[in-house]
């Protein structure tokens, strides 16, 4: 079956959107998909207690319990792959934080894509919403893309935009994307889904 297995290092509502759009349109029938489990860096995170109340297969992985970037990708790769041995049809990274080394990404080279919260190429790193605000953007927004070696680049898979209102913080402005997000994010991995 088509495996899916999702990284998050916080509250996961991207993760949550897609287990839900899983379900509600039935990817298991459909493309024999399946969500095999969910993968935080961050013990503590708060989407991984509710991954595991839905009864999905979780692995905590936190990173500070490894000496570098190569030992805890590696261990992130053994978690991932023993979730569905040999290793899964899709990564998919909803608000994971770390940063992957090239090892990882060559290792799920075609099967690894990201959400950014930003119009990519614009605002590539952190605090993406606060930087547009402060460029005074009329317009922001998200980008689901694949991942390569090279942090926020990769092939746009879809983008959504929104409008910025005058009165914006970034935190009012991050929910106005978030929401979009959790559209955009289902809807991408649907699509390769049923392109095989
Ligand atoms: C989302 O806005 C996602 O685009 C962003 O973190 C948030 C996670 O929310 N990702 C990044 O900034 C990646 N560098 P969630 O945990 O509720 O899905």
């Amino acid at each position: 079956s088509k495996n899916i297995v999702v990284l998050i290092s916080g509250q996961g509502s991207n993760m949550q959107a897609i287990v839900r759009a899983a379900r509600d349109r039935q990817w298991g029938r459909r493309w024999g998909a399946r969500l095999a489990g969910v993968v935080s860096n961050r013990p503590e995170a708060a989407g991984l207690a509710w991954a595991q109340a839905e009864g999905l297969p979780t692995v905590a992985l936190d990173h500070r319990a490894y000496a570098s970037r190569e030992a805890f990708d590696a261990a992130l790769i053994q978690a991932i792959d023993g979730l569905c041995p040999p290793g899964p049809f899709l990564v998919v990274l909803a608000g994971f934080m770390r940063i992957l080394t090239p090892g990882f990404v060559e290792h799920y080279a075609g099967r690894l894509i990201n959400i950014h919260p930003s119009l990519l190429p614009a605002f590539p790193g952190l605090h993406t919403h606060e930087r547009a605000l402060q460029a005074g953007c009329r317009f922001a927004g998200a980008t689901v893309h694949r991942v390569t070696a090279e942090l926020d680049h990769g092939e746009y898979l879809d983008q959504v935009v929104v409008p910025v209102m005058p009165d914006d913080s970034a935190d009012t402005l991050a929910a106005r994307v978030l929401t979009q997000e959790h559209l955009m994010y289902p809807r991408v991995i649907e699509r390769l889904l049923a392109a095989g």
